[in-house]
């Protein structure tokens, strides 16, 4: 048993989530984590809003509200989404809670006292007609580096380069297009190069990571140079300083703050559970283990600002320095990152309406159909494409026709032959070797889960599923009325392989797993399921916020667990629903009326 933190990219509350986001963090997190919890690890999953920046200051501008009202808006509708989903987060938190606060300031004043915050003079930029600091979202301009002209002062989403916005060619404002002004400014920066050594010497340990994550990571420590950790802006957390505390106009930097969370979740899940200290067995062991979960623009800020924020807060750098109290912090195992989803051939922007939200995805389609698709055909290694057509071909002929139909006619003969789970006589080699298939998948299944691999792990499932349809064929059960003996044993032998089919299933499609469960007579919980809990803040009274958590200690094993004969089985109902082509044009033309 190992304790394993299952870190998940945190969404800007700036809109609803689309399924481009939840492919890249969302449904891989969730099924490695479930996946990890039934082969009997300590898992503790966790996530939030991330609520601070000029993201949400953009957004905010453009709704006419306060950021908090935004924040607030959005943080409802996220936790709605990422519920929905199943994801099985230990605590969804959101980054402007009290506890996040205090324990973003600790990282700050320690990294600080230990010598890795150093202040700098820079050219900060203004608005020239109204004399405001004009924050590095609202700037635009060209790639210094890929020539991409729409990149923004604080990172380009073309080449994932972290830039300032001095850097940019043709700067201008995105408010109202004049060009920005630059003015000296003082800011904290991480002093990058007293820790790129050590940097250096973690990622030289990292094996298995994805290969394209390694290589882009390694990369970037070519070119290190200090990053600014604080803004000239009015939205965020205040730099924990004498004479910097109170100046309304500056701010720690978003993503300073945002990675923290992982942290801050972790201790604000502790402190909810009542044992305080209970978040260090997952930070302060050498033995737990981290994999963070997101989308490829977030790669620089996982595998560099945050193992360098945490071996500053270490004392581990060139200036030495010691650990705070949250003593010394373990860096991540893993950055899990997926590649972009794409829709109909086109990149998705909110913008140009071409989008397709969670919620909407959901209140038509199955949610399993939707986490299948994910899983079996997501960004994994590259940019792939999600078109309705194949959306509807895999749901149609893989889930449906594979895996549904299979449960929907074990469960029917089951009943109609004995209304339970009958007793098997004599196995024959067809039966052993049918039950050796799936007994023997969950060794493959598992692997290719833990080590990132889920496309190949649900093809593995997929594949012992009609290792178990050929079964069926072969042994043609529906023939067998007068041989009452081998019709029992060809029944049970067929249920048991479909259970742990479903098992192999289950951290991939939980829903669905539950009613199979059900569908073969189990009852109790099978994939438990997060539910969305209203909280106060734990700092702060007159505060409420909507969290996801859950109970996911009572989970089913990671392996062929036997059924009981003489388990009612009862008439079932099918567990998928087939999708009609013309769900295709409907949504295209959807799309089309959006954009
Ligand atoms: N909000 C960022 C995004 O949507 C991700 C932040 S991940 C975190 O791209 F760990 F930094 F919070
Ligand atoms: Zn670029």
């Amino acid at each position: 048993m190992t304790h394993i933190l299952s870190a998940v990219a945190w969404p800007y509350t700036n809109g609803p989530r689309h399924i481009g986001h939840v492919a890249g963090f969302g449904v891989p997190s969730d099924v490695f984590s479930r996946h990890m919890r039934m082969a009997g690890h300590e898992v503790l999953m966790v996530s939030g809003t991330d609520e601070h920046g000029t993201p949400i200051l953009v957004q905010a501008e453009q709704e006419g509200v306060p950021p908090q009202e935004l924040a607030d808006r959005y943080n409802r509708v996220i936790v709605e989404d990422l519920t929905s989903l199943g994801l099985s987060y230990d605590l969804f938190t959101r980054t402007t809670t009290g506890n996040h606060y205090a324990v973003v300031q600790e990282m700050f004043r320690t990294v600080h006292a230990n010598g890795y915050m150093v202040e700098q003079t820079t050219m900060g930029a203004i608005s020239p007609s109204t004399g405001r600091t004009l924050p590095d979202r609202f700037i635009e301009g060209t790639c210094p580096i890929c020539g991409y002209d729409g990149a923004r002062g604080d990172q380009c989403d073309s080449c994932g380069n972290q830039l300032d916005p001095i850097d940019l060619k043709n700067p201008h404002s995105r408010i109202n297009g004049e060009t920005p002004k630059f003015v000296e400014s003082n800011h904290f920066f991480l002093d990058l190069p007293a820790l790129v050594d050590a940097l250096a010497a973690w990622l030289e340990t990292r094996d298995g990571w994805r290969p394209n994550v390694l290589n882009f990571s390694r990369n970037l420590l070519a070119d290190v140079r200090p990053r600014a950790m604080t803004r000239d802006i009015d939205w965020g957390i205040p730099i924990p300083l004498p004479g910097w505390q109170e100046n309304p106009n500056k701010r720690l930097y978003v993503w300073f703050d945002a990675v923290i969370g992982y942290l801050s979740a972790s201790i604000e899940w502790a402190r909810r559970t009542g044992d305080v200290e209970a978040w260090r067995a997952w930070w302060n062991s050498a033995d737990a283990r981290s994999y963070y979960f997101m989308g490829k623009d977030n790669i620089t800020f996982h595998s560099q600002i945050w193992p360098a924020e945490l071996l500053a807060y270490d004392g581990r750098g060139a200036k030495g320095g010691s650990a705070g109290p949250y003593g010394e912090l373990q860096l991540p195992t893993e950055v899990v990152s997926s590649e972009f989803l794409n829709v109909e051939g086109r990149k998705f922007s909110s913008s140009r309406g071409l989008v397709i939200y969670v919620r909407d995805m959901l209140a038509r389609y199955q949610t399993d159909a939707f986490r299948y698709y994910v899983a079996a055909a997501g960004p994994e290694n590259h940019d792939v494409d999600f078109t309705w057509e194949s959306f509807v071909r895999r749901t149609n002929d893989e889930l449906v026709a594979g895996w549904g139909n299979l449960v929907n006619r074990t469960a029917t003969m089951v009943h109609k032959n004995f209304g339970q789970i009958p007793a098997p006589g004599e196995l024959l080699e067809v039966d052993r070797q049918v039950l050796a298939t799936t007994s023997g998948a969950f060794a493959e299944v598992g692997a290719q889960i833990q080590t990132n691999r889920q496309r190949g792990a649900i093809a593995a499932a997929m594949h012992t599923v009609a290792d178990v349809n050929r079964y069926l064929s072969e042994t043609q059960p529906w023939k067998l009325k007068s041989d009452p003996d081998r019709l029992a044993t060809v029944l049970h032998t067929v249920t048991q392989a479909v259970s742990d089919c479903n098992t192999l299933l289950a951290p991939f499609l939980p829903h669905s797993a539950q009613q199979v469960h059900e569908a073969l007579g189990g009852s109790g919980e099978f994939a438990p399921q997060p539910r969305i809990e209203e909280v106060t803040d734990l700092d702060d009274e007159s505060r409420h916020y909507p969290v996801i958590t859950g109970d996911y200690s009572d989970v089913p094993a990671w392996e062929s667990r036997p059924l009981t004969v003489g388990t009612p089985v009862g008439k079932p109902t099918p567990v998928f629903t087939k999708l009609d082509e013309s769900v295709v044009e409907e949504e295209l033309d959807r799309l089309r009326a959006k954009a």
